[in-house]
């Protein structure tokens, strides 16, 4: 990836300048699990009733990264704190699911590649064997429990690529492949099912559990069935990507340069990210979560790629990060998000809001760009 020095420059200012914001809304949110703010003021997804909510590892896993950059202890407290708060999940056989991965990979491996803590070891391998305890060997991963009447035993979603890297891990960590087998079979039935001709991708495929055949696709949190949700797209893309760098399976590259190039052609001129790329033309519904997820996995296609495309790649990242940077951001030290304008689902009632995973993805993009990531997937 060739970088020049006006876009390094950029990246390095704004990482010093958010790690200075951060430094302030660590410790004030140090007793948190954040989802979102109100008012400013982050929330808490601590308590008993919603310690297992998916997004309750990327606050850990922003102070992880933040420790890596400084160094400092308050990082690193906050992270472990977090991690611990995360056992009462570990603990409740109902409330685990496909997310295993985005709740474990930012905390505990993230710890254990960090600091070597074998507590944190055990916790990420609890956390992989309940994931692929979770496959079904028609071929997929069921993605979540039967929480009311609807049956959801055939259910996958494209945002379960993103969990695959806690199995990669696992397989490499006790030098066994079961759980890679697992992995590349979900991954292979994805690409199957999951992604379109034209490079975008489906959210939620309703499979039949006893044949493996695909029944149909589901709508989900984009605009409607045959939609374009963005966050989806961009789990698929930097899903598939990291699958690649696991595998090395040529596949899931080009599978992964697909969704890419779908991604960048809808890409709108001002940068910002709709909720979904096909939702209707009166609607401009942002999602900055979206534009934060694929500028990693653009990032990380840049350096897997040559020459031009390496550097449409980088390009692309740069400006969704930009517009991010100028639109869609609070600089205001009094106020605890960094993002502003994501949105969870588009058929929800409230839009454009901060999201915790979204400045996760942010601080891991920027530290990508000047070299300093601690590479968690
Ligand atoms: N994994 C759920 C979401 O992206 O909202």
């Amino acid at each position: 990836m060739n970088i020049n020095s006006e876009n390094l420059n950029w990246a390095k200012e704004t990482l010093t300048r958010v790690e200075k914001k951060m430094e302030k809304v660590s410790a004030r949110s140090a007793q948190k699990i954040p989802y979102t703010t109100v008012n400013g003021v982050h929330d808490d997804k601590s308590g008993e009733k919603e310690i297992g909510w998916w997004t309750n590892g990327f606050w850990g896993g922003l102070m992880w990264q933040l420790y890596k950059l400084t160094g400092k202890e308050l990082y690193r407290q906050n992270a472990e704190l977090t991690e611990k708060k995360l056992d009462a999940d570990l603990m409740d056989y109902d409330k685990l699911d496909h997310d295993n991965g985005f709740k474990w990979l930012p905390t505990s491996v993230a710890n254990y590649r960090l600091t070597g803590n074998r507590e944190s070891r055990n916790r990420a391998l609890l956390a992989a064997g309940n994931l692929s305890g979770r496959f079904n060997p028609v071929g997929f991963i069921r993605a979540w429990n039967n929480w009311d009447d609807m049956d959801r035993t055939g259910m996958a979603i494209i945002d379960c690529m993103m969990n695959l890297p806690l199995l990669y891990w696992a397989s490499e960590e006790l030098r066994d492949p079961r759980f890679y087998h697992v992995a590349v079979c979900h991954a292979n039935t994805a690409k199957r099912y999951f992604v379109r001709g034209d490079g975008s991708v489906n959210h939620i495929v309703q499979i039949d559990p006893q044949n493996g055949e695909m029944i149909c696709s589901i709508g989900g949190q984009g605009y409607g069935v045959g939609s374009s949700w963005t966050r989806g797209q961009s789990w698929g893309l930097y899903g598939f990507t990291l699958s690649y760098l696991h595998t090395k399976d040529v596949s899931y590259l080009e599978t992964a340069e697909r969704i890419a190039n779908y991604f960048i052609a809808n890409i709108p001129e001002n940068g910002l990210i709709p909720v979904d790329f096909r939702q209707p033309a009166d609607v401009d519904y942002i999602d900055s979560t979206a534009a934060a997820i694929a500028s990693c996995g653009l990032i990380e296609l840049a350096k897997l790629t040559e020459g031009r495309q390496s550097g449409i790649y980088l390009n692309a990242a740069l400006k969704m990060l930009k517009a991010i940077e100028r639109d869609s951001f609070s600089w205001n030290e009094d106020e605890d998000m960094l993002l502003t304008r994501c949105t969870a689902a588009y058929h929800d009632k409230n839009h454009e809001f901060s999201i915790i995973y979204g400045d996760y993805y942010f601080v891991e993009a920027l530290m990508k760009l000047t070299g300093d990531e601690l590479f968690i997937w």
